[in-house]
């Protein structure tokens, strides 16, 4: 006869329990009119030859995707210079960083990386049955790869480097990467995550992948999410030596990428001039909104990413919170600051005037 057992539960593993919320940017309601520049999205829609790939492929999505991505595959590789065997895509970066994570750690060991930076990171990290060592951002938002590289122990496994970081707003360059690596064990591996490397300006910031080729224990992470305008289809990808490569692939959730993805990330790979003169827009607009937030006497970092940083400590979440009564939304980190991604023009201009008046009454 079947017992039934009463008051038992499933435990969850501990770190589950205890990770801390991926909070996502607040999400425009329906019906409602914001502007939404919490989620670093690009503003601009899909291009029409994109749109039209994406219909098309709609009629096969009865079928599984082609596993191994490998159109995209080799689109991608094609456009870095290296080759296929390098490129392992995934549903989003979010994911082939947990993929990469998947890939190298034991428990126990520790992952390194600045804080703040991608909230994903301490919930990737203790996912991975890793341990988190923040190293602090200071306050002019500069990853300090020095205190990075003095973090590392012999337990250490991974490092992981966002440039531009996310939310602060500024890139590493090449001079501090190098004695950084030069510092860093060669059986370390350092994740360089570029998810906004098309919107960098900064002549001094590295291409990772260029990196990469000098230095065998780095992995990039770059996105479609952004510069491409698809993140609402979530492709992303690693760039690797072929070994670290195949372990990611071997790590990585089978046909993640699905088949509209793929098409679309492909079609924009095609579109890339056409895209990447949206970047510019972007970046005109990134400068406008930095020059003009100065000049209301906010001191704030310099970005090459598509968003900006406002270090508001304890008035973060109230400026938030006035910020979307206002119709702006932006994302605010409760004590640290607020990120506010680089929209439309209309929503600069609804930005600053939020800030102004901010400035003029709660100084
Ligand atoms: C630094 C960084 N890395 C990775 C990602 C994830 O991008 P994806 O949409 O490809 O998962 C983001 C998204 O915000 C990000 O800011």
């Amino acid at each position: 006869m079947l017992r039934v057992v009463t008051r038992l539960r499933v435990p969850l593993r501990a770190v589950v329990a205890d990770l801390p919320p991926y909070v996502p940017g607040v999400r425009v309601p329906v019906g409602a009119a914001a502007f939404k520049l919490s989620s670093n999205e690009n503003p601009f829609p899909p291009l029409p030859s994109v749109i039209a790939t994406i219909v098309d492929g709609a009629a096969d999505v009865n079928r599984y995707p082609d596993m191994h991505a490998t159109e995209l595959t080799a689109a991608i590789a094609d456009s870095l210079g290296v080759e296929p065997e390098c490129v392992v895509t995934g549903c989003g970066s979010v994911a082939v960083l947990g993929h990469v994570l998947a890939a190298v750690i034991e428990p126990g060991d520790e992952v390194v990386f600045g804080w703040r930076s991608f909230e994903a990171y301490p919930i990737a990290v203790a996912l991975a049955g890793a341990i988190a060592v923040r190293v602090p951002v200071p306050d002019d938002g500069r990853l300090d790869l020095v205190a990075m590289a003095a973090a590392v122990t012999a337990r250490t496994r991974v490092v992981l480097v966002c440039t531009p970081n996310n939310p602060t707003g500024p890139a590493v360059r090449s001079a501090e990467l190098e004695t950084f690596l030069a510092a860093v064990p060669g059986d370390v591996l350092v994740v360089i995550d570029e998810a906004y490397i098309e919107f960098v300006r900064d002549p001094e910031v590295p291409d990772g992948v260029a990196v990469l080729a000098a230095h065998p224990n780095v992995v990039v992470l770059r996105t479609f999410s952004k510069a491409y305008g698809l993140a609402g289809l979530r492709v992303g990808f690693a760039v690797a030596r072929p070994r670290l490569a195949r372990g990611i692939r071997s790590a990585s959730t089978p046909f993640g990428v699905s088949h509209l993805a793929q098409l679309a990330a492909v079609a924009s790979l095609r579109a890339k001039d056409e895209l990447l003169v949206r970047v510019d827009a972007i970046v005109v607009e990134r400068a406008r909104l930095l020059a003009a937030l100065r000049e209301q006497g906010w001191v704030i970092p310099d970005s090459e990413a598509n968003f900006v940083w406002l270090p508001l400590g304890e008035r973060a979440a109230a400026f938030g919170a006035a910020s979307a009564r206002a119709g702006v939304l932006v994302r605010a980190f409760a004590g640290d600051g607020v990120r506010v991604s680089v929209g439309e023009t209309e929503a600069t201009d609804a930005l600053l005037k939020l800030t102004a008046d901010w400035r003029a009454t709660a100084r």
